[in-house]
């Protein structure tokens, strides 16, 4: 059956030729990254949409992926995301609503200038909602630059929507006595008094794969392998990022896994396909997951079935286009500007 597919997949993409440009990301299956023309965390992607003069762009992510390379693809290109399921969890944790309303609260609460940074893991409207408010877009290959461009500008940061990554971040530039967290949950938990006289205020979002990455993860591979390496994403906990020997985004674990020693062994604190093709790429290298048997698995980047891939390419080639991701037009200029912010540091 994987076969047949596998065909079916080869030909449309023969007929369809220069037209169609597969983008996958690093936590796609096998099935799907196989016949990706780029394969890349997110700022990668982002870039490659951008310089991708296909007409349609498939994108082998999530929503809020496939949105950003609709931002920053030309108005006649078309992104399209074979399921519209494929929506992560951490990006609806900060609505714009949500956000407006905080954001009402704190900036009454100081004469100092706040500047937002949202993470690329949120929707157009948060995106424009950040460069509305003089904040951009980062990922987790730029976020400490991200903070360097908002501290050139202003005095604090509100940064949207994962704490975990927001947290390891201020430990990077050495700000993490200066942070506060800021629960949109409980209203009566967070003081927007207090949280003003911090200098970083970190929104309480998080994703549901990377925190389940214990610091006894980390203890149980060094106890069975005292000679293994630890590498894991910053969307992890503090204290797991803090045992780890590298923290980076889902590019620099593929470059570190790449320039391993043969014979070296890596676990590997990530979502677990990309653990997988890493095992694939690599048979020279030791990769184990860092979590054992327990599966890290994320079930929005999973929703992206081979099936559907088949199902948005076949209906192309029929002369319609299906599932295309199309950002309003009064966001799309303004998350532009947050992205080209990005884009530029
Ligand atoms: P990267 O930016 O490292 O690709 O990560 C995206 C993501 O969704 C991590 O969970
Ligand atoms: Fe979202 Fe986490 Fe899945 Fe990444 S791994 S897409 S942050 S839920």
């Amino acid at each position: 059956e994987e076969d047949e597919r596998t065909e079916r997949i080869e030909a449309a993409l023969e007929e369809l030729g220069d037209d169609v440009v597969i983008l996958g990301h690093n936590y796609q299956r096998r099935e799907i990254v196989e016949h990706a023309d780029f394969i890349g965390d997110s700022y990668q992607l982002s870039v490659e949409a951008a310089e991708s003069d296909a007409d349609y762009v498939i994108f082998g992510g999530v929503t809020f992926m496939a949105e950003s390379a609709d931002i920053i693809t030309d108005e006649d290109q078309s992104v399209i995301l074979p399921s519209m399921e494929a929506s992560c969890p951490m990006a609806g944790m900060a609505e714009a609503l949500q956000v407006d309303a905080a954001w009402a609260e704190l900036t009454a609460a100081t004469d100092e200038d706040i500047i937002p940074i949202t993470y690329m893991n949120s929707y157009a409207d948060l995106k424009a909602f950040c460069a509305e408010q003089g904040g951009l877009v980062c990922t987790s290959s730029n976020a400490h630059k991200a903070f360097e461009y908002a501290f050139e500008r202003g005095d604090k940061v509100l940064f949207l929507p994962d704490k975990h990554l927001g947290e390891n971040t201020a430990h990077r530039l050495d700000m993490a006595d200066e942070t506060v967290e800021w629960d949109p949950w409980d209203p009566e938990g967070t003081d927007a008094e207090e949280a003003v006289e911090n200098d970083v205020i970190l929104w309480e979002g998080y994703c549901q794969v990377h925190e389940r990455f214990r610091e006894d993860h980390i203890e149980q591979i060094r106890a069975d392998d005292p000679e293994a390496n630890v590498i894991v994403h910053p969307e992890c906990r503090r204290e797991v990022v803090e045992a780890a020997d590298v923290v980076g985004s889902t590019a620099t674990i593929c470059e570190t896994i790449e320039n391993a020693d043969p014979g070296e062994t890596w676990a590997i604190g990530t979502e677990i396909h990309l653990t997988n093709h890493l095992q694939r790429w690599h048979p020279e290298v030791d990769v184990v997951p860092l979590c054992g048997d327990a599966c890290m698995d994320c079930n929005a980047m999973r929703q992206i079935d081979p099936n559907y891939l088949t199902w948005v390419l076949e209906e192309l080639l029929a002369g319609r286009e299906r599932n295309v991701i199309e950002v309003a037009p009064e966001e799309k200029e303004l998350a532009q500007v947050a992205l080209d912010r990005m884009l530029e540091i």
